[in-house]
């Protein structure tokens, strides 16, 4: 397996922004995109307890099964909970910091790597979990048909992805309608965001942060062994797919 390459402490916003929330200080968390657009949040949601989740998050929560991949998984919400439902979980994050708060708030299996070097011997989990938007982590349709091919291989014939994504068209804000336009005439998806974390003095390198509809998420599967059984909606842009094998 691929090491990952060990961040810059100064790269750890997400880590940061994490370990002060954990530490009671002031945190928030600034979404720079690469037309100049910034959005801001508030980080106690990665501290949330399943009470305050989404229904639509509830409800992923019950097809998860077996062996749990939970990949981006921040200070762990979810892995912390399926641990306390006596699930096997693994817990992996890029951001060295926010692995540190995993672990000190009693995830037993958490690990910092990145999910360009996810490669786990066959039949290694039952459920992956890609939740708070983290089928963006796929980046590009390029990307996520190469990595899906990859996991694929590594998880058991019964297997799910439990992926959430926000659909890019459900929006009339004109900034965001603009910059899908930009993405399209420079080959790019239209949710395919460039965009950096920042959090005080802290920034991530850039990214691709992948946003997709169900019909382009159903591009991006065709033909990689995996399908959407399902697909659970918000009410709002955010929904959840039920990924499974393709059985032949
Ligand atoms: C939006 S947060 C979601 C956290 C968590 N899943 C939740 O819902 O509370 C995204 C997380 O993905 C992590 N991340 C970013 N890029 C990553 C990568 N390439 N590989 C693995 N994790 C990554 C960040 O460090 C951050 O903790």
């Amino acid at each position: 397996m691929r090491r990952t390459k060990v961040m810059k402490p100064e790269e750890d916003a997400y880590g940061q922004e994490i370990w002060a929330q954990y530490n009671g200080k002031e945190s928030f968390e600034i979404v720079e995109r690469d037309d100049g657009y910034f959005s801001t949040s508030q980080p106690e949601l990665y501290f949330s307890e399943y009470e305050d989740w989404s229904l639509h998050e509830k409800k992923a929560m019950e097809f998860v099964k077996g062996r749990v991949l939970d990949i981006g998984c921040g200070a762990g919400r979810h892995s912390l909970y399926l641990q306390k439902k006596g699930f096997d979980v693994l817990g992996i994050d890029k951001s060295p910091l926010a692995v540190k708060v995993c672990k000190l708030r009693g995830l037993k299996k958490a690990k910092v790597m990145s999910i360009e070097d996810i490669n786990f011997k066959s039949s290694s989990f039952d459920t992956i979990i890609m939740m708070g938007n983290n089928f963006g982590l796929f980046g590009s349709f390029k990307k996520a048909r190469k990595l899906l091919e990859r996991f694929y291989g590594m998880t058991s014939e019964n297997v799910l992805i439990i992926a959430e994504t926000l659909d890019p068209y459900k929006t009339d804000n004109p900034a965001h309608l603009e910059y899908q336009e930009f993405n399209r005439k420079r080959g790019r998806m239209s949710g395919q965001l460039r965009i950096r974390v920042r959090f005080g003095k802290y920034a991530t390198n850039w990214f691709d942060y992948l946003i997709v509809s169900k019909e382009e998420m159903k591009e991006i599967l065709e033909g990689t062994g995996w399908k959407a059984r399902e697909f659970i909606d918000s009410g709002d842009s955010s929904y959840i797919a039920i990924i499974e094998k393709v059985v032949e």
